[in-house]
């Protein structure tokens, strides 16, 4: 089993208890590598269609049952997290102990690295880490199946981290298919953020569905598992055009993100509902984020990533001390 992680003395294997454990998790993120909106549901949702990648920029969780009846403890090293029952963390608890029986309580320490409000998934990936390593620790009553499954409830961007690193998603995006990595692994990227992060309902409440693109997912699909991200067409977002309007600067950091590259990125694109900017096929930064007016820009090389079956996500030994 290839686990990024030091599991000692787990004395659970039927009943989901554990009486003294300690687990290390990468906690990794993701890229949309296009997104269709399909529809506006009744219910405030909208369907999607999209091609979901994990990649390696990521967290770290460490995780400890708590002994007898306490409660769930959770510290992290960013001050403006909210560490209370908000946070997906103690969600993604909540609902392991609702879902498995247990009454077992733990303690979290998030090291983050990911930026929130980013379109990164990190705290969906907090949440995704923290009911595999609830899993694991309670002697792995659940499948992996369930986990995903459960994880609908309680966030639409949770349920990808069950896959093996590729998936198209549908509705929500909590529907979950397996595909094969379109891309190489090893295909560079360069992730761009703002200091300004969006909301996620915000977006979605700006976004005009007569400006959607009408391309055909499937179509993108294959499109990029053809020709990989070699065409920008194929990595359409449509949650560009609200993020755009409710943040014009991010729709000048594209451009000028296309036009000062000397052209080494295949395609460059907004993940989830922003505010990063991908590029794709390069991971050397223009030189315009070196100038001062970008000093507070978020700028990471990023490498697509996927897991064994078993296994979680592990930290990249491709970018070990590039960042
Ligand atoms: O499910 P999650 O908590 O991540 O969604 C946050 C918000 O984003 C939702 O309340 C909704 O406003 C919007 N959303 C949406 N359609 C989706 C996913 C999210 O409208 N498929």
């Amino acid at each position: 089993m290839r686990i990024a992680t030091v599991v000692s003395q787990c004395f659970c294997h039927r009943a989901p208890q554990c009486s003294s454990s300690k687990l290390t998790l990468f906690s990794p993120s993701k890229i949309n590598l296009f997104l269709r909106v399909v529809r506006r549901r009744e219910d405030g949702y909208h369907d999607l269609a999209s091609l979901f990648h994990v990649i390696d920029l990521g967290d770290s969780m460490e995780f400890a049952p708590v002994a007898g009846s306490g409660s769930d403890e959770l510290t992290c090293n960013v001050a403006d997290i909210p560490t209370d029952g908000s946070n997906l963390v103690i969600k993604a608890l909540n609902l392991f102990r609702e879902r498995t029986g247990t009454q077992q309580r733990f303690k979290v320490h998030l090291d983050k690295k990911v930026p929130h409000g980013a379109g990164l998934g990190g705290g969906s990936a907090n949440a995704a880490t923290t009911l595999w390593a609830a899993n694991e620790l309670c002697g792995r009553p659940a499948t992996n199946e369930q986990l995903l499954d459960w994880s609908g409830a309680i966030g639409s961007d949770i349920s990808v981290f069950f896959s093996r690193g590729a998936a198209y998603c549908t509705g929500r995006g909590e529907i979950v298919e397996d595909v094969e990595p379109p891309l190489p692994l090893t295909t560079p990227l360069l992730l761009v953020k703002p200091p300004v992060g969006l909301s996620t309902p915000a977006v979605f409440r700006a976004l005009d569905l007569a400006r959607r693109s009408t391309a055909d997912p499937l179509e993108l699909l294959r499109g990029l598992a053809a020709r990989g991200a070699t065409e920008p067409e194929l990595c359409v977002n449509d949650l560009e055009q609200p993020a755009f309007d409710v943040l014009p600067s991010l729709a000048q950091l594209k451009q000028r993100l296309i036009s000062e590259s000397d052209g080494r990125f295949s395609a460059v694109f907004m993940t989830g509902s922003g505010s990063t900017i991908v590029c794709a096929g390069s991971d050397e930064a223009p030189g315009f984020l070196g100038q001062p007016d970008c000093a507070d820009l978020f700028v990471t090389p990023a490498r697509l990533t996927a897991r064994e079956a078993g296994a979680w996500y592990q930290p990249s030994k491709a970018l070990a001390g590039v960042s």
